[in-house]
């Protein structure tokens, strides 16, 4: 078994985009890529996520603003802030962090981004370009997940994907990067829902496994076909003895069990975390320099 390292790979992109910004913006007179993301309520995660976001920013030299706003700040109001930044010519792309509080509907919100700032790649038009096989941002993770697999030379084309879980985010996203006419596409494609039947027997027959579904620790060795790449997307917290915080985190897969069976697996945490993180900020560079025509 192989690590697919994450963080390693996420790093080596990061010193690019490092470099980047201080040879061809900084040192040019240039200013460096700004992204701005808007927080809505004071969900955990969604904050970790945010700070998150802002120390990446810090780290390859771009401009970060984070907008804060209570949870009861209604939908016309958060229009109003999306009209602020779409107009906004010092803002080069911006996220809008989900999920929302219930009173606001996301698709409303999502489609009020400039598509030419929506870093996320989830506006409408950037998903019909990205299905199209239009250059197009696309939704960090996926994204994070073939540029993976194309780091360490893992062949997709002609290979049988299984894809645990359709979220919009994830699970859909990545059967179409997949699938499509490209370099890190050309596979066939399973794109399974909790309605799926035979699971596990499906699982097992892929040659590259991406889980999504968000079940902790789901998949075990005899879901896994012998020699397969496996691809964990998910993330969850579990109580620890062993570490100072007192939690540690797991994946959608028994990491332990499957990594006997398979060829290549990304670690939790340090596999798809990072490069989902690495892909937002790739996204913003390209903003920057106006790479789609919108
Ligand atoms: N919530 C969970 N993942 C994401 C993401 O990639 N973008 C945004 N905007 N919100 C999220």
């Amino acid at each position: 078994m192989n690590l697919l390292d994450g963080k390693l790979i996420s790093d080596r992109i990061k010193a690019e985009i490092a470099a980047e910004v201080k040879t061809k913006m900084l040192d040019a007179g240039k200013v460096a890529p700004h992204l701005a993301a808007i927080l809505v309520g004071e969900d955990p995660a969604s904050q970790t996520y945010v700070a998150s976001k802002e120390k990446d920013c810090k780290e390859v030299g771009f401009i970060s603003s984070v907008y804060k706003y209570p949870a009861n700040l209604s939908q016309e109001k958060l229009l109003e802030a999306i009209r602020f930044l779409n107009n906004d010519p010092e803002i080069d792309g911006f996220i809008v962090q989900l999920p929302l509080p219930k009173h606001i509907d996301e698709h409303t919100i999502i489609e009020s981004i400039d598509p030419a700032k929506d870093v996320d790649g989830f506006h409408p038009v950037n998903v019909g370009r990205m299905v199209l096989n239009i250059p197009s941002y696309l939704p960090a993770t996926p994204y994070g997940i073939i540029t993976l697999l194309e780091s360490y030379k893992i062949e997709t084309a002609g290979k049988h994907c299984v894809i645990l879980g359709r979220s919009n985010i994830v699970g859909t996203p990545v059967s179409i990067l997949l699938s499509r006419k490209s370099k890190t596409g050309n596979a066939t494609v399973t794109l399974c829902n909790s309605h799926t039947p035979n699971l596990q027997a499906i699982a097992a027959t892929a040659d590259i496994l991406i889980v999504a579904m968000g079940k902790k620790e789901f998949v075990t060795a005899e879901m896994v076909k012998k020699d397969a790449v496996v691809i964990d997307v998910g993330i969850h917290r579990v109580p620890s003895e062993e570490t100072k915080s007192g939690y540690k985190l797991t994946g959608d897969v028994n990491f332990i069990d499957v990594a006997k069976k398979c060829s290549y697996i990304t670690p939790v945490p340090g596999g798809i975390g990072p490069m989902t993180r690495v892909s937002l900020l790739l996204n913003t560079l390209k903003a920057a320099k106006k790479e789609f025509k919108f």
